[in-house]
């Protein structure tokens, strides 16, 4: 039985701008980004300080009314959407978006958790400073989202994921108590690190409200290069050969196999092929030439020429941008994929980590294995190779015209065969987009017993009503 909700006592504690109840507002919010995932909510909180969320949070334990926390609603694992019975509210962040404070001395922002990951970058770069992580959704991607999902992204290779930006964190636990922790302490052993427990815990412990995050130099000089390869084999030597003459200045390692790129040139206006001819696979490298000053494009080039004479790794062809706009759309390229992957008709997709070395090996097995045990199917990858992370995604045969009843009929099948591929090769089933719904009873299946027990005792511990984000990330008893 669903609890009644106390309209009245949240719209005393916001106000008419905070909270939404007309259904057509509403509606925008209810389905993913990828439209798998369809629910319903009587009503959008929208509270616009800590104050208001943890009023608000109080009234919803008192009442045992859940709530679904959302930030940008761009989860690619049905994180944000609310249970289809209509039982929990949105609790939104979209409204606390301020930038508190941002500390050129200490290289730090402190961020309200509804700050748009684009704004953050402007407003960073105004200040001669780097917040060193990005995606294709950075323009309606929050902070207060990233942190939940610990998002990677496209600069993982040199910044890590947000585990490692966030230096403090201020949330609103279940019982409406604040948790005051923005203090960016280097050292700190007071047990237990409940700033991490929150990152990635997709809105099952608590609320975010912000966090302190950690920003480095502008990049004063730097490099883009686009190159055609014949395997991802060769992509990784490439990325480990330039390492090793150039040092650590690869900010951004990208690669692709020719059917993304070619969904992005078919899909996406504006954009065109990078080279003269489609390459079997494509790395999209990002330079910060910084620290090498006026000498950093010769010596890149020189470290290129070098490769490309001494043939130890097979170039298919090369092409560097000329300048930033050229950079610009060679970036574009990489995180329009997302969105013409969308416009191809979405594939199975699955968003998987190996260990780095096993990676190469993975990407062409694992789709050489899909397409002879789903026959008609294709199968292809593309992402964050450098940190062992790519998606890989399997296509409906060509030409089928039930797509809906191929899903129905095959779209199980497939995750289990392609998961228990990545679990033989000692990976994880999410790399970096988080459970949500979509993969709760794949973790259920897959995940040692002790994993699962010790999710379970967190959040019954930390939420013992369960009215934070529920029916997301733990596995139900049925699944384990
Ligand atoms: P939402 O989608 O609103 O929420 C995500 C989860 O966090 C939900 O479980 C929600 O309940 C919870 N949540 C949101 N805000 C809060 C809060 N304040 N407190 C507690 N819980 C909260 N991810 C990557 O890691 N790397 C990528 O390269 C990448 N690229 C993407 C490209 C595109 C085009 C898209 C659409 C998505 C991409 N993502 C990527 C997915 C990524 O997880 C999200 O973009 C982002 O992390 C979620 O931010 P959001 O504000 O939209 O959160
Ligand atoms: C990306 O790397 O583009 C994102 O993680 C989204 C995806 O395509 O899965
Ligand atoms: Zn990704």
């Amino acid at each position: 039985m669903t609890a009644p909700i106390p309209f009245n006592a949240f719209a005393d504690i916001l106000g008419p701008k905070g909270m939404i109840t007309d259904p057509d507002d509403i509606a925008p919010w209810l389905t993913d980004w990828r439209g798998h995932y369809h629910g319903a909510a009587a009503a959008i909180l929208s509270p616009a300080s800590t104050q208001e969320v943890a009023a608000c949070v109080r009234i919803a334990a008192e009442h045992g009314v859940p709530l679904v926390p959302q930030g940008g609603n761009t989860s690619m694992v049905g994180g944000a959407t609310p249970p289809s019975d209509g039982s929990a509210l949105i609790l939104s962040l979209r409204r606390m978006n301020r930038i508190r404070k941002l500390d050129t001395a200490a290289n730090q922002a402190v961020c309200e958790a509804g700050v748009i990951l684009s704004t953050l970058h402007e407003a960073a770069e105004a200040q001669g400073r780097r917040f060193p992580l990005s995606l294709g959704a950075k323009g309606s991607a929050t902070i207060g989202g990233l942190i939940s999902t610990n998002a990677g992204g496209t600069q993982v290779l040199r910044h890590g994921t947000m585990r490692g930006l966030v230096d403090g964190i201020e949330a609103v636990l279940t019982d409406g108590s604040i948790y005051e922790g923005l203090a960016p302490l280097k050292k700190d052993n007071r047990g237990y690190d409940l700033k991490q427990l929150l990152i990635g815990a997709e809105g099952t412990l608590g609320i975010v409200t912000a966090a302190t995050l950690r920003l480095v130099p502008a990049i004063t000089r730097s490099a883009t290069a686009w190159f055609g390869l014949a395997s991802p084999h060769d992509a990784l030597a490439l990325l480990r050969a330039l390492e090793a003459r150039l040092g650590p200045v690869i900010e951004g390692f990208e690669v692709m196999a020719a059917e993304p790129v070619g969904f992005v040139i078919d899909h996406i206006p504006g954009t065109r092929a990078p080279l003269a001819s489609p390459a079997p696979w494509n790395a999209l490298i990002e330079f910060d030439l910084s620290g090498f000053g006026e000498t950093g494009h010769a010596q890149l080039e020189a470290a290129l020429e070098q490769l490309m004479t001494d043939g130890a790794i097979p170039l298919l062809d090369a092409a560097i941008a000329q300048n930033e706009a050229q950079s610009r759309d060679f970036w574009r390229i990489r995180e329009t994929i997302p969105e013409a992957e969308r416009a191809a008709g979405f594939p199975i997709a699955f968003d998987v980590s190996v260990p780095i070395n096993a990676m190469p090996d993975f990407m062409l097995s694992a789709a050489d294995a899909c397409i002879a045990r789903f026959p008609g199917t294709t199968a292809t990858s593309y992402g964050h190779l450098g940190d062992g992370n790519v998606h890989f995604h399997v296509r409906a045969p060509v030409g089928l015209t039930d797509y809906p009843g191929w899903l129905k009929t095959s779209g199980e099948e497939i995750r289990h065969y392609v998961h228990d591929l990545v679990v033989a090769a000692g990976g994880s089933i999410s790399a970096e987009h988080g459970i949500g719904q979509s993969k709760r009873a794949e973790l259920g299946r897959l995940s040692a017993p002790a994993r699962v027990k010790a999710l379970r005792a967190i959040k019954t511990a930390l939420d013992p009503q369960g009215i934070m984000n529920p029916g997301k990330l733990i596995p139900l008893a049925s699944e384990a």
